[in-house]
């Protein structure tokens, strides 16, 4: 209960101001095409392009994990900013593929760009994970812990989506961004506030059955293909509009501000009828909205970072520019963090 007199918050943020100081992306070269799955499945490039708005997606060839993109996402970050690898003080990888259960993919991306002053961990958050990585890190960031730490959003979709399934096998791409972030000096963009939430009842909707510790890999479960992605797509559909609409516009009335103050919309790319559903709900001008998932399909982690960096490249993303992510995802999931561009 909230005692009278005593001020609400308008922000979670507290601590110094944090930027994000440079963005990078990574994605792998051979491209699977709609063309290509309607070889795969009983499907059409048609229904494809209609139901979700993906056209292509990358995907990594054998041998490619998850850190690797990580890697070359992060060492153009760092330069990007720059900084040199060991001016890292913690790396934070949202990521749903590590390469292995152990060690995490930070830790070995930690030591494939030779970060030798980082300590870092795997957040597990599915599309929810680069919202929820960003805020952790910027939390280090924010108390003086840490002048600069890197988070890293990578996936290799490709490696648990079960290519039998056009329910699925359509949706998914592999990719990386990262991003760093520093403390902020007047004038610099800032994360000026962020929310999060959790539905736990969510899980048996969006989840990879097998091959944890309460279905551990067997000759069954592989036989029954329960080590691959399984989803109520529809429900997932329904609640992520829902939470994408209700979780936005919560941050920004506690902020003071209306959807017409956004100078840009950055969603997780699940679908283009879902952000296209939310935003209208929201009351976002089209134009303000960021829609690349038609060249990268749903990247998970990697999503939000494809999306800032294709806005940023085409010139929709410029300095000052206030900027609502969002995201819901496996759990359920949800996240978002209002921010003003720096770069
Ligand atoms: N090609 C052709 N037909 C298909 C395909 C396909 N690839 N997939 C399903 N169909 C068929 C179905 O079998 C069904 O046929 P029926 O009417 O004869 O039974 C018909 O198309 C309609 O199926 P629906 O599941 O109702 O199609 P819907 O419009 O809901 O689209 C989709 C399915 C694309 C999976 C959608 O529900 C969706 O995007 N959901 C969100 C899921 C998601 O993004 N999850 C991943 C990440 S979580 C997150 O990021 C929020």
């Amino acid at each position: 209960m909230v005692a009278s007199g005593v001020v609400r918050k308008a922000s979670r943020v507290g601590g110094r101001p944090v930027k994000i100081a440079s963005l990078a992306t990574y994605v792998p070269p051979r491209l699977l095409t709609n063309a290509d799955l309607e070889q795969m499945v009983d499907t059409s490039d048609e229904w494809i392009l209609k139901r979700t708005g993906i056209r292509e997606r990358h995907i990594v060839d054998p041998g490619v994990a998850t850190s690797d993109l990580g890697q070359e996402a992060s060492v153009k970050a760092i330069k990007n900013a720059g900084l040199e690898p060991d001016d890292i003080g913690v790396i934070v990888v949202g990521t749903v593929t590590p390469d292995m259960f152990f060690p995490s993919t930070a830790c070995l991306i930690q030591h494939k760009i030779g970060a030798h002053r980082a300590w870092g961990f795997d957040l597990s958050a599915a599309c929810s994970a680069f919202t929820y990585s960003l805020t952790t890190a910027s939390q280090m960031v924010a108390s003086g812990a840490h002048e600069h730490a890197l988070v890293v959003g990578a996936d290799v979709m490709s490696s648990i989506i079960d290519y039998t399934d056009r329910s699925t096998c359509i949706l998914f791409g592999d990719g990386a961004g990262a991003v760093v972030l520093s403390a902020a000096h007047p004038g610099d963009g800032a994360i000026l506030d962020f929310e999060h939430e959790v539905d736990g009842g969510g899980g048996p909707a969006l989840c990879m059955p097998a091959g944890g510790s309460l279905r551990q890999a067997s000759h069954e479960t592989v036989d029954q293909r329960l080590h691959y992605v399984k989803q109520d797509g529809q429900a997932v559909f329904k609640f992520a509009v829902r939470k994408t609409e209700e979780i936005s516009r919560r941050v920004l009335e506690r902020n003071g501000l209306t959807p017409a103050d956004l100078d840009l919309f950055v969603s997780h790319q699940a679908n283009r009828r879902i952000i296209q559903a939310a935003t209208e709900k929201l009351g976002v001008h089209p134009d303000k909205v960021i829609i690349n998932i038609e060249r990268f399909g749903n990247t998970t982690a990697a999503t939000i970072p494809l999306a800032l960096n294709d806005a940023l490249c085409s010139g929709r993303l410029k300095k000052g520019n206030l900027v609502l992510l969002a995201s819901v995802g496996a759990g359920f999931t949800i996240g978002t963090v209002l921010l003003r561009w720096g770069f």
